[in-house]
């Protein structure tokens, strides 16, 4: 028996268990998913599910309240107990990897049954926060395609996926006070050729953004397979796009920007007026009510402060507050975005930088520039997400063979599948009360270097799925993680998923 993430505690029985179309179910109050279940279920499978009482039904699903996670029994019918839809959703997903890989076929088969062996299993995640990013900012992707990602998120029981929805290079959400974001900020008009520092581009426009109806219907896409989206609004660094539409909320008004055709962190950023404070909440509030209830991202990272050293008036607003770099100006925007969204029912999470100004205690740190950095935010009271690029960053090379497509850095910067797997989510020098403080990881998917979709699955995969597992809390020796991640890579696959070879360059 093969599932990934390998669940917790397996028997395996005597026996197998044949499910045939229509698959009848008695799904409690928990319609919903196993609906969004079937639906995905049939785009590779003619099998259909109808929904039954208990006594008619061969998959039956039954609250049990002390359930973390989900049981499930295959004895000749399917029993599964859990506690609340997420469990209907990962019990459901080891359902259909339990099944033959053709379950996960990208064109539909005339499969009308599948064979399942007997078994009991207790399942638990070892982390809340389960999580894959996506970079639209740099390459746009459409709907379909994030639909697509997240298919392959559910696949792995992730159960985060972040949208890092602006960057210098385009903006990527319509907001209803501020038509040139879109109009202006959402297109560029040429993009880097090879890497970055061959400096050379071509002329090529590239863009688009989501509708609120199309991000809404991400969000409710995800929200039936388990999934939530945190959307990242990333001020008041890597602003360009948003200064080549409004270029009054950056600190030379006057210079006429474009949408950045660079890879790399931008010098322009929002200057410190009360204005630019007022457009970061406004547009950072309006994200945040396409998605109710949702983890906000305020980004924060990677804000160069010399367009600020160089300004009277944000000298003028240092020596109004008492700072004495102007780092610390940063903080302005973490402290006012972060209380504007935790009184709207947010919980905000911003990248590790915020921690080098003010920031309150409530805000989840996401630490991507080294444990080290985990560490800090840990010592300092705050809940954190580990996401520290040497291991989790997967727009890093793949291996060190000259055929690796090309990465954001060169070797040695590398992060091997094997690498990925050896991560330790909760940094061992913690102690016990502070390991707490450890919500879960995230892995990362930028994609200044990633112009298509099979460039999407080969950098992603098989990292991600060697991440699921890390973040499950079950992974195992890497010997015997291999023959178990070669054949779940048989689904993947059969889902047509481009991954990169285990053992080869492209
Ligand atoms: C980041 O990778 N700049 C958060």
């Amino acid at each position: 028996m093969n599932v990934l993430p390998q669940p917790q505690q397996v028997t395996l029985l005597e026996g197998t268990t044949t499910l045939v179309s229509p698959l009848r179910v008695f799904a409690w109050e928990w319609q919903d998913e196993v609906a969004a279940w079937a639906e995905d279920l049939a785009k590779s499978t003619r099998i259909d599910v109808e929904f039954v009482d208990i006594d008619e039904a061969d998959i039956v699903f039954s609250l049990a309240s002390d359930i973390d996670g989900y049981r499930l029994v295959i004895d000749g019918a399917v029993h599964i107990l859990c506690s609340w839809s997420d469990g209907v959703t990962q019990a459901l997903t080891t359902l259909r990897q339990l099944g033959p890989v053709e379950l996960y076929s990208a064109e539909q088969l005339p499969i009308s049954s599948f064979d399942v062996p007997n078994c009991e299993v207790s399942d638990w995640p070892a982390f809340g926060w389960r999580g894959a990013h996506l970079d639209v900012a740099r390459h746009f992707w459409d709907v379909e395609t994030v639909k697509r990602y997240v298919d392959l998120l559910v696949m792995h029981k992730l159960n985060i996926l972040h949208l890092h929805l602006n960057d210098d290079q385009g903006w990527r959400v319509e907001i209803p006070n501020w038509p040139k974001l879109t109009s202006v900020g959402a297109w560029r008009d040429g993009s880097p050729i090879g890497h970055e520092d061959d400096d050379r581009r071509d002329t090529v426009r590239h863009g688009g953004f989501y509708t609120r109806e199309e991000l809404e219907d991400i969000s409710a896409y995800c929200a039936r397979r388990g999934v939530s989206v945190v959307p990242e609004i990333d001020l008041p660094g890597h602003a360009q796009a948003v200064l080549a539409a409004y270029p009054g909320l950056g600190n030379n008004p006057e210079v006429t920007l474009e949408v950045w055709q660079h890879w790399g962190i931008s010098d322009h950023v929002l200057n410190v007026s009360t204005e630019a404070l007022d457009f970061a909440v406004e547009v950072v509030s309006y994200v945040a009510s396409i998605f109710p209830n949702a983890t906000v991202h305020i980004g924060g990272d990677e804000c160069p402060t010399t367009e600020w050293e160089a300004s009277e008036h944000a000298k003028a607003v240092m020596e109004q507050h008492g700072f004495e770099s102007a780092q610390q100006l940063q903080g302005l925007f973490t402290s006012k975005l972060c209380e504007v969204l935790e009184e709207s029912g947010h919980q905000v999470i911003a990248w590790d930088e915020v921690l080098d100004a003010e920031v309150p205690e409530t805000t989840v740190i996401a630490a991507w520039r080294s444990v080290e950095k985990a560490i800090e935010a840990v010592d300092r009271g705050h809940y954190v997400v580990m996401m520290p690029m040497q291991y989790v960053y997967f727009d890093w090379l793949s291996s060190e063979d000259p055929s690796e497509p090309i990465a954001v850095h060169p070797a040695p910067f590398v992060t091997t599948w094997e690498k990925t797997y050896s991560f330790e989510v909760t940094p061992p020098e913690l102690n016990s009360l502070q390991r707490r403080q450890i919500l879960g990881a995230q892995a990362q998917l930028w994609t200044e270097y990633i112009t298509t979709r099979d460039r999407m699955d080969y950098m992603a995969y098989p990292r991600l799925s060697a991440f699921s597992e890390v973040v499950w809390g079950t992974q195992e020796e890497l010997s015997a993680f291999r023959p178990r991640l070669v054949s779940h890579l048989e689904r993947l696959r059969a889902a047509g998923v481009k991954f990169r070879p285990l053992d080869s360059g492209e």
